[in-house]
């Protein structure tokens, strides 16, 4: 009987805008295509971990409108438990504005929407959710207070914490320490300590709040991960990058897919790395995120040198 998963954190509708650079100031660019899909940091990692086999319970709060229903069909397609969801009446579901450039990068500008009154007393109604979970994932795209709810109440019920900060700067320690497991990017890295200059310094600085295990996301670098124990670089798998949305949201979900299946800390890891890989091979976020037959079996061919 393996623990499920808690996810706490946004629910988006994404629209996706094809251009060939990204937008700078002064500089007007002309879009080639255009779509709208179920997103968020909340829903992306849900959907990931129950694509790799989980049970997945899903905290979030949606608006009273039409996106809303669409996000509740990508949640039951992909059998993520949705009853942890407050629907908001006279308030629009969060939306994300995403550009991806030809080179597969992009940038994302977001309207809170139900995401910015999603309040701890939100989660208090929901927490039956965390009975049994093994992990909590949490981003920061939904209130500090809640955030904060969210962490206490995980390690009240048992589980572990995964925390991204993906939208403000300065997280407040009592947050950091009740994180278990922290996976900022470079720049959410900076934001958090910007007084060290090197990683291996903000690393060890973070440490001190009682993270037990610090992973940066380095993009095509791969990660660097530091525990209490030991710092290792781990390469990224070498995949095209189409559209590098959503990659972290791949990696968090796999990396705690394969803890929860008992996996060690470093081969999880690596699995997370080749999830993030899939993921930047396709448009979009939802669509890329891997199953676990594909994905374990492509490792294996890997590993048996049928795969270059
Ligand atoms: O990580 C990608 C996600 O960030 C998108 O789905 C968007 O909604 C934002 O939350």
């Amino acid at each position: 009987n393996i623990p499920r998963l808690t996810v706490v954190g946004s629910i988006n509708i994404d629209t996706y805008l094809t251009v060939p650079k990204l937008p700078n100031s002064g500089k007007t660019v002309s879009i080639s295509s255009s779509s709208i899909q179920p997103g968020g940091k909340g829903v992306n990692q849900s959907i990931g971990a129950a694509k790799l086999g989980h049970r997945v319970g899903l905290i979030g709060n949606i608006g009273s409108d039409l996106d809303a229903d669409y996000v509740y069909s990508a949640l039951n397609q992909y059998g993520v438990d949705s009853l942890g969801i407050k629907r908001r009446p006279h308030t629009d579901t969060g939306k994300a504005y995403i550009f991806v450039a030809a080179n597969g990068h992009s940038t994302i500008s977001i309207l809170p929407g139900a995401n910015g009154i999603f309040t701890p007393e939100d989660i208090e109604e929901k927490k039956e959710l965390f009975e049994n979970a093994g992990y909590c994932l949490i981003q920061s795209e939904i209130p500090l207070d809640t955030v904060a709810k969210a962490c206490s109440l995980a390690h009240e019920y048992g589980a572990k914490t995964i925390f991204k900060p993906s939208a403000y700067g300065k997280i407040p320690e009592n947050i950091l320490s009740l994180v278990d497991i922290l996976i900022p990017n470079e720049d959410e890295l900076n934001e958090l300590c910007p007084e060290f200059s090197s990683i291996e310094e903000k690393a060890n600085f973070l440490l001190n709040y009682g993270i037990q295990t610090i992973i940066v996301t380095l993009g095509e670098q791969g990660c660097y991960v530091k525990t209490i124990d030991w710092t290792e670089y781990f390469p990224a798998a070498d995949f095209p990058a189409i559209d590098t949305t959503g990659a972290s949201d791949a990696f968090i979900s796999a990396l705690a897919s394969y803890l929860l299946y008992g996996y060690s800390l470093k081969a999880a890891v690596r699995i997370a790395t080749y999830a993030a890989g899939f993921c930047i091979t396709r448009d979009g976020v939802v669509a890329s995120l891997i199953d676990r037959h594909s994905l374990e079996t492509y490792i294996k061919q890997k590993e048996d040198g049928l795969i270059k």
